[in-house]
């Protein structure tokens, strides 16, 4: 694919489809998200945008993160980021299960309402109870003067630019970057986390839109991988911790474009129940980025391999060798500090439900019975 990097016009620059061009268009994403919010310096963040003082950030006791779809799995991902960096307590909803649960929310409890377009009914409707039950509100969303940004106490507004395709791609990622960036901000005005360590991920976030670069070089090999799944009527998505978010993640964009149906699973719950469904041929996505997790995942892949799977794991470069001993295909991604692992693992499975929905036949950017906003319950 020839790429003209500067793709700010509405057109479809060159690419077949909106949602090609708005995943090649994630590194500049990546770039515009954090531009004015990390320290010249390059060691830390500031985040103008937020008005709580550093007394009032210190008070929050709990956070509750609400969102729909591709932006409820950002949420997920921004747990594991905000218990991590900043030791706060998380709790994660689907907005239409939030706003009907009469949850617990307190003066002390931060509500961060995700939105690519600030207008999904349910998350609108989960940002008014919070504000009823006095909570402070953050919203994170990509449209500037949208209902969620109007409505917000505070408004971290994610660059992406136009997101038109209905499946979302650069808004989720640009999202991911947002907690990110709320995390380490959050931990540094409360102390949870050194100056050095901020300064290490800070660093390590910079390496990330390049870095994406590289996996989309590839997106040739992906392709292949994608065609032989499209034959496919069921498979599944296995991960732990945050792999298991992107597996989440990568299981919904794959429904949603290419009609296929799959379910992704947390690799150590298999067991449980679900693991009776793997039968021989089936495809299992394995999202294997955790250091820590690594030798779980990799004996929950032997579990399903035994069982007939047809396994693709998604690793660290590095590890090629190793799991390749255990697996059908792997596809390497570079490697990144574990916390930010997402915002390049989610890109291969971005590219795998693009072209499984072309090899499909199917209208890639405006797929059977969905909108790009939901503003109705
Ligand atoms: C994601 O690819 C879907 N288009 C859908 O799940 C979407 O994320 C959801 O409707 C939330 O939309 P929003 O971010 O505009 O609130």
């Amino acid at each position: 694919f020839h790429v003209d990097w500067d793709l700010e016009t509405a057109e479809k620059a060159g690419f077949d489809h909106f949602m090609l061009k708005e995943i090649y268009e994630q590194p500049k994403a990546y770039r515009n998200t954090m531009m004015g919010r990390i320290t010249d310096d390059g060691k830390s963040v500031v985040l103008k945008e937020i008005g709580m003082t550093a007394e009032q950030i210190r008070g929050i006791r709990k956070v509750h993160i609400v969102a729909c779809g591709t932006a409820f799995h950002a949420g997920l991902v921004g747990k594991s980021v905000i218990e991590n960096l900043a030791r706060i307590p998380v709790e994660t909803d689907v907005a239409s299960e939030y706003r009907y649960r009469s949850p617990i929310i307190t003066p002390d409890t931060l509500v961060i309402v995700v939105s690519q377009s600030g207008e999904t009914a349910d998350t609108l409707a989960a940002l008014r109870e919070a504000k009823r039950c006095g909570a402070r509100v953050l919203a994170i969303t990509n449209v500037v003067g949208s209902s969620v940004a109007r409505e917000a106490d505070d408004v971290m507004i994610t660059q992406a630019g136009p997101e038109i395709a209905v499946a979302s791609t650069k808004a989720y990622t640009s999202q991911l970057i947002a907690f990110y960036l709320l995390g380490l901000f959050l931990a540094d005005t409360i102390g949870t986390r050194d100056a050095a360590y901020v300064s290490e991920v800070v660093a390590a976030m910079g390496e990330l839109p390049e870095q994406v670069e590289r996996i989309l070089e590839h997106a040739e090999v992906l392709k292949q991988v994608a065609e032989s799944l499209s034959k496919h009527n069921n498979l599944f998505f296995i991960g732990r911790g945050v792999d298991f978010a992107v597996a989440q993640e990568g299981s919904l964009k794959l429904k949603e474009i290419s009609y296929i149906h799959s379910e992704a699973y947390a690799a150590g719950e298999l067991k449980h129940g679900t693991l009776a469904l793997i039968e021989e041929g089936i495809p299992v996505i394995s999202v294997i980025t955790q250091e820590d997790l690594y030798e779980k995942t990799l004996s929950n892949i032997k579990e399903v391999k035994a069982r007939g799977a047809h396994v693709l794991a998604l690793v660290n470069e590095g590890q090629e060798e190793e799991v390749g001993k255990s697996v059908d295909e792997l596809f390497a991604i570079p490697k990144t500090l574990p916390l930010l692992a997402p915002a390049l693992s989610v890109v291969p499975l971005q590219l795998i439900a693009y072209f499984a929905s072309l090899a499909r036949g199917n209208d890639v950017d405006k797929p059977r019975n969905l909108a790009k906003s939901v503003t109705v319950e």
